[in-house]
């Protein structure tokens, strides 16, 4: 899978010296390009960005709003799933049912969607006015 090995060349940059905890991301558009991002950690640790907030920065620099899947991997016992934020993060540009897959780096990969992994999220709806 192309989303795959993306996501796996991507992690390697990854700069993570205080969780030791390489992530990658990669993100296939509605246009078919992939957008890739990488955690970026900082002594000051809230200050440190994941790596799908990086695949979508990419994405939205390069003109494109739509996500039609996202991988992450890393290189943990179990697979990587996204952080809260992250899962709020992808919703922004996702529908409920857009695959996100979980890897680890042996390649074994499980699909889930973006409305599983944040159901009764906050979205655009909570915004209008009653
Ligand atoms: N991290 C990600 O980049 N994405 C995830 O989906 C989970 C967590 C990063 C944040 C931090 O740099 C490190 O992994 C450990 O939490």
């Amino acid at each position: 899978m192309d989303l795959f090995k993306a996501a796996v060349a991507v992690r390697k940059k990854a700069y993570a010296p205080y969780s030791n905890f390489q992530v990658g991301a990669a993100i296939r558009s509605a246009s078919g390009k992939i957008y890739v991002g990488c955690n970026v950690e900082n002594v000051a640790y809230p200050e440190g960005t994941c790596a799908e907030a990086g695949a979508i920065a990419a994405m939205i620099a390069d003109g494109e709003t739509e996500i039609s899947e996202i991988l992450v991997v890393a290189g943990g016992a179990a697979k990587v799933s996204p952080c809260g934020g992250c899962r709020q993060k992808i919703s922004e540009f996702a529908s409920a049912d857009t695959p996100v897959y979980l890897a680890d780096l042996d390649g074994d990969i499980e699909k889930i969607t973006i409305g599983n992994l944040l159901p009764a999220g906050f979205d655009k709806e909570h915004l209008e006015a009653k």
